[in-house]
């Protein structure tokens, strides 16, 4: 073969691997609204930043006549590149070939990836488009499978990993996803469940849609499997790369830093006169949040998950903050199984990578009720607690007003050495508001009083003069300082420069042992 034959059998090659299942199903994957695994990388990654490895792997298998059917890649395109000037590895099933079908060299090639990632210190991202194990190769895929999820288990806490399902992701192969640290979802297009709607009709006699039992709203809203849904595969790719802004390449990195942006000037003054006197009255935490940090830097994850807790990441003069906050226009800001599950999965991820955590309070304690306690709120709660006690990052709280019972403590209290802790003139810092407890410790009083309804009033005014403030935790030092809402920013990112080589550690053990 001349030197000019063997040039053109490289471009022919990279040709044909390039139309991966050919332009009738490439076709097919438009019409059904969706971009190919190619055209996703090319809008996730930095214009002409792409790196391709291993786009001449072929499968092995020779069952059910598939020696006669190999496609270049195997149906999925790997390799690395960058996303705003930083390094990420990255796959994308594409589901032209078979479907997208995991088959061992398939698996080989992902996992090839991750290795490189865990060495080198860098993110990865999967595009998940894919019908499952390759029917097949039976359980060769299987083990495929696993060999990405023992990957995903050791990557965790090392490297961000990212998944988003830009198609099927059903049975076993759910369990990638499941386990690296955000799942984006695409509306309509995706779909993720353990088993589909006819075995559900089968066993539950449910009738239910693919969309409607694994769709993205049912994981964004329901289950919370889904961090973030799209309504389309190029917003869905946008907003990973604006999540990337926030992460540091590694664990061992700090995130990276931007030019500071002083917040929208409206939404700065608003602050003193945010909390309502009434503290029956509800407000926006994300006011607080969008008057506080630098301006438009707000990235919610779980926006529609657990709403009674916002939580995401920020930027405090240009510095990545992860955010955790209750949001008294939800059930009155109260902690519930999901809200204590989303804030501790959160604050661990921020742990783990370096985010420094800003906890705005406004906490009336945990829901009661039998569907909580038999939920095992006690356990779930317990997550939340002992994510913020493990988090060695620099923590702060600022209380903007109820700060009740158990929820106290767990919210970053100074008592599980959080770093600064303010509170401002409106907060409330007790064992519980002011009715529940005249209600509790005066009850006798009350009940014999002339005029009860008098009494109450008056023992309501004096437990209020008496616990109804900051004051006494300032007292004991148990929060640092009252401050004006307004006063807020500056004083974070002061303390926050302190902070900044902080250094903190848990004690030597095999692992910890959180409650699950
Ligand atoms: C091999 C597959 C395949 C698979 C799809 N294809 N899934 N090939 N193994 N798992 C092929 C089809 O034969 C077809 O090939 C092409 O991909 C597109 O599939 P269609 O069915 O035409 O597409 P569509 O109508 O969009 O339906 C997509 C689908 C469906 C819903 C994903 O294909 C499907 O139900 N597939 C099987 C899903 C499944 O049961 N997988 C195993 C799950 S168990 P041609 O040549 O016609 O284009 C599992 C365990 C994981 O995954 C283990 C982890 C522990």
């Amino acid at each position: 073969m001349s030197e000019n034959e063997k040039v053109k059998r490289l471009a022919e090659l990279r040709k044909q691997a390039e139309l991966g299942g050919g332009k009738a199903r490439i076709e097919k994957q438009h019409e059904k609204g969706k971009l190919t695994a190619r055209e996703r990388i090319d809008i996730l990654l930095d214009k002409g930043s792409f790196n391709e490895i291993d786009a001449f792997v072929e499968h092995r298998s020779s069952a059910f006549g598939l020696e006669d059917k190999k496609v270049l890649g195997d149906g999925v395109v790997t390799g690395y590149g960058k996303i705003n000037d930083r390094p990420v590895y990255v796959f994308s099933q594409d589901f032209t070939v078979f479907g997208g079908s995991l088959s061992e060299t398939h698996a080989e090639k992902i996992c090839k990836i991750m290795d490189l990632a865990m060495k080198n210190g860098i993110p990865v991202i999967g595009l998940n488009d894919s019908g499952g194990a390759r029917i097949q190769e039976g359980v060769s895929s299987l083990g495929g499978y696993a060999e990405v999820f023992w990957r995903n288990s050791m990557a965790s806490g090392v490297v961000p990993q990212i998944s988003a399902v830009m198609g099927p992701c059903a049975g076993g192969a759910v369990y990638s996803p499941a386990l690296t640290d955000f799942v984006y979802m695409v509306k309509d297009t995706s779909y993720m469940f353990v088993t589909g709607p006819n075995v559900v009709k089968t066993v539950t006699h449910e009738e239910v849609t693919s969309e409607d039992l694994g769709g993205a709203s049912a994981h964004g809203t329901k289950s919370g499997v889904a961090h973030f849904t799209a309504d389309n595969d190029a917003v869905c790719l946008h907003n990973i790369r604006d999540l990337m802004g926030y992460l540091p390449l590694n664990c061992e990195e700090k995130p990276p830093r931007k030019d500071g942006q002083k917040p929208d000037g409206a939404k700065a003054e608003k602050l003193d006169r945010l909390v309502p006197d009434n503290p029956n009255k509800p407000y926006d935490i994300k006011d607080v949040i969008d008057g506080v940090m630098d301006k438009d830097s707000f990235y919610e994850v779980h926006e529609h998950y657990a709403d009674n807790i916002v939580v995401g990441f920020a930027r405090l003069d240009g510095r990545s903050v992860g955010i955790v906050a209750n949001q008294p226009l939800s059930l009155a800001g109260v902690l519930d199984i999901d809200a204590s599950v989303k804030g501790a999965r959160f604050v661990r991820f921020c742990d783990a990578f370096n985010i420094p955590l800003v906890v705005f309070e406004d906490v009336p304690g945990f829901l009661p009720g039998t569907d909580q306690e038999w939920g095992g709120i006690i356990k779930h709660g317990a997550k939340l607690l002992y994510a913020f006690c493990e988090a060695t990052v620099p923590k702060m709280t600022v209380i903007t007003r109820k700060a009740y019972g158990g929820a106290y403590d767990v919210m970053n209290s100074k008592h599980i050495r959080a770093d600064y802790n303010v509170a401002w003139p409106t907060s409330e810092i007790a064992v519980m508001g002011t009715k529940g407890a005249v209600e509790i410790i005066f009850r006798k009083e009350i009940a014999n009083a002339d005029d009860p309804e008098a009494k109450q009033k008056e023992l309501e005014d004096h437990y209020s003069e008496e616990f109804a403030h900051p004051y006494k935790a300032a007292a004991r030092g148990f929060i640092d300082d009252v401050i004006l809402p307004s006063e807020t920013r500056e004083k974070l990112i002061s303390a926050f420069e302190l902070c900044q080589n902080k250094v903190d550690s848990v004690p030597k053990r095999k692992h910890d042992n959180l409650p699950l």
